[in-house]
């Protein structure tokens, strides 16, 4: 909670903190890189900073959760300390890490606020700060404590890879030491260490998808202007040894018998087809509707997959949407207009932030209460930060 000194100080202060962040984050990054070289090789990722969506996040957040403070005196932003503290844990954050990102942000705000970082201003923000970075640390290490093992990383050997659409490689891999494995929640997702040519090691998390009993399989779909797909698909070969995290994630399928609607597009099909045979195990009587949207039918990820454990539930229905006219039920984007959702549907989204977007306002638009609505975005969150309708 927050001390009475410093709830009036955030209270002036949020709009322009919240308004400098785009400011304040590269010269954050560039200060704690400048310093910590190493974060840079396995922690972070390259990408992100460059495109600048982890820097708006991680920041971001903090002024988020400032907000939450101040409308909400008696608790915290749970699923947004979650998912963060999970993409954390699949990365190896730990306590010691906090005060580096602390010193290098306190920095870029000193120096970015000149004049009005007033030793009050600065005092209230470390306490933002710090019952963040508490709260995140004490979630984090229950998530440690939960694992089978006491590493961040095992090594996995690659036993297969296959096309799995014309731009997705799938990848099957099993342990290559001893180390036991955590078993994954249908949903969660592996950070997967990638060594890039220059040496460095470049995390990245993908959504284990249906494998074989004892190994972690995954879909990579390519982004041939990214860093990282590019060598899964191309360099990365049966035989190699990878490390891979322990499985993490809060995005699960909801509980209980009633309709479920799971809609995803493009490589946001991976959660879904966890979540599908997981329901194909569970013998599930539930009606499902499963909605997915891709640019076509071959690149629609492990396509197969997908339609064989809908066709292995009894109440389960596929419709699609493919921007190649002709190749699915509907042309063009996802467009619920024509599909009604059934009555007390819970419903899982995931793929780009426009479709989540669109398919959120349009099943609300159809009754389904905000809550009843979650989602997985693959990458960076830029949409729990700013969307004050999850409340609902
Ligand atoms: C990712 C917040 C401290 C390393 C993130 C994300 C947020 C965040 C919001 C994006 C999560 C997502 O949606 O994917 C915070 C806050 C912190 C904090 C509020 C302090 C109170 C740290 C520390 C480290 C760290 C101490 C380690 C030095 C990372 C890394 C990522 C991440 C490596 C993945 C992002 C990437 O490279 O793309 N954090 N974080 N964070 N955080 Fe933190």
């Amino acid at each position: 909670m927050l001390s009475d000194q410093s709830r009036p100080v955030i209270e002036q202060t949020i709009g322009v903190v919240a308004e400098r962040i785009p400011f304040i984050t590269p010269e954050f990054y560039r200060s704690m890189f400048e310093a910590r070289p190493d974060l840079l090789d396995g922690l972070f990722s390259r990408a992100n900073q460059r495109n600048g969506t982890q820097a708006q996040a991680l920041a971001g957040s903090i002024a988020m959760f400032a907000s939450w403070l101040l409308s909400h005196p008696e608790g915290y932003p749970e699923e947004l300390l979650s998912r963060v503290a999970h993409k954390h844990a699949s990365l190896g954050v730990l306590p010691e890490h906090y005060p580096v990102v602390h010193e290098h942000l306190f920095g870029a705000i000193a120096r970015d606020l000149g004049d009005a970082a007033t030793p009050e201003v600065v005092a209230a923000w470390d306490e933002v700060y710090w019952l963040m970075a508490d709260a995140l640390i004490r979630i984090e290490e229950g998530l440690y404590a939960g694992q089978a093992n006491t590493v961040v990383f095992a090594p996995f050997r690659v036993a297969a890879k296959e096309r799995a659409g014309s731009t997705t490689t799938a990848i099957t891999l099993e342990p290559a030491d001893g180390t036991p494995m955590t078993p994954a929640v249908a949903g969660q997702y592996v950070t997967v260490e990638v060594r890039m040519p220059d040496g460095v090691e470049q995390p990245r998390q993908f959504t284990l998808v249906p494998g074989p009993e004892g190994t972690r399989r995954i879909a990579v779909r390519l982004d041939a202007r990214g860093e990282a797909t590019p060598v899964l698909h191309h360099d990365v070969q049966v035989g190699d040894v990878l490390r891979i995290s322990n499985p993490y994630g809060d995005v699960m399928l909801p509980d209980g018998d009633g309709p479920l609607v799971l809609a995803s597009a493009g490589i946001g099909v991976t959660p879904m087809l966890a979540f599908l045979d997981r329901l194909v195990r569970q013998e599930s009587q539930r009606q499902v509707l499963v909605l997915h949207a891709d640019r076509s039918a071959e690149e629609w990820a492990l396509r197969e997959l997908h339609e064989m454990l809908v066709a292995e539930l009894p109440h389960a229905r596929l419709e699609t949407w493919m921007e190649i006219p002709g190749e699915g039920d509907h042309d063009g984007f996802m467009d619920l207009g024509a599909v009604p959702i059934p009555a007390g549907a819970q419903v899982v989204l995931c793929g780009p932030l426009p479709f989540m977007q669109a398919v959120r306002s349009a099943v609300i638009a159809q009754g389904v209460p905000g809550r009843d609505v979650a989602y997985e975005i693959l990458g960076p969150d830029q949409w729990m930060l700013h969307d004050e309708a999850r409340e609902t």
